[in-house]
């Protein structure tokens, strides 16, 4: 049975660690072994009575666990899997037992998906990306590495999230529209028209109302 450690042991880790330990209950091959988290005020506590083992460089001594990202923003999760696969680390996929996911979808190494998500005919989730509870990924959606979409979020048909971006929670959308990659969807807007890379995009309908120029300049929300 893999055993898997969830990296990041916040609040968007604990809710990983539940998914994962949903997936024990109904009999599927995960076993939830603890926490890292480079945080050193977290190392050594207890989050859901399991342990906090150390920083990431714990991975490079414990080939035989596989991670997931417990983290909610896109560019720590791209930091954090550099060092991940830098030292021969591997990644676990959390698939929710109450989440619907077609049988020509497609999830890659190292997403989560919640409980309630439905991932639809054709969807395409790259790896490492975080689809929170009660979304759905319409026919054909493709959301980009690392990008995490928020709780209550529709997706229609043939939409494209670009690497990265970031989905609030509450969000809906129009048929075929590319949210840019980096990019930052405020909760609650519906995004008709696409949505440029490395902007923050807010409203009914959406507009872009701030704009960086990379990665590292990705805002929090
Ligand atoms: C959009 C967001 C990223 C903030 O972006 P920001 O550029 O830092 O925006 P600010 O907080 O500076 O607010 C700027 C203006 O936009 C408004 N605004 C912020 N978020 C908004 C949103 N989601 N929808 C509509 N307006 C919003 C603010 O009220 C403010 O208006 P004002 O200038 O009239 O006072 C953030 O509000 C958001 O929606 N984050 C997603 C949250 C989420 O889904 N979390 C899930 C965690 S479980």
């Amino acid at each position: 049975m893999p055993e898997v450690v969830v990296y990041g042991a916040g609040v968007m880790g604990r809710e990983v660690a539940e998914t994962i330990l949903a997936n024990a209950d109904c009999g599927r091959d995960l076993t939830l072994v603890g926490f890292l988290d480079d945080a050193r005020e977290k190392q050594g506590k207890h989050v859901l009575g399991y342990p906090v083992l150390g920083p990431g460089e714990w991975i490079a001594d414990h080939p035989e666990c596989q991670i997931v990202l417990g983290f909610g923003h896109p560019w720590a999760r791209y930091h954090a899997a550099q060092m991940v696969e830098a030292v021969g680390g591997t990644w676990a996929t959390v698939i929710h037992p109450q989440a619907v996911i077609s049988p020509s979808a497609r999830v890659d190494v190292g997403c989560v998906v919640f409980a309630g998500c439905i991932v639809s005919a054709g969807a395409h989730l790259k790896k490492l990306t975080y689809v929170n509870y009660h979304t759905v990924l319409s026919h054909d959606a493709v959301v980009g590495p690392y990008a995490c979409v928020m709780a209550q979020v529709a997706l229609a048909g043939c939409v494209r999230v670009g690497e990265g971006a970031f989905v609030g929670t509450g969000v809906s959308t129009r048929q075929g529209v590319t949210i840019g990659e980096w990019s930052i969807v405020g909760a609650g807007a519906t995004v008709v028209r696409d949505v440029p890379p490395f902007c923050t995009a807010i409203g009914v309908p959406a507009q872009p109302h701030r704009y960086y120029s990379s990665p590292q300049e990705m805002p929090a929300f």
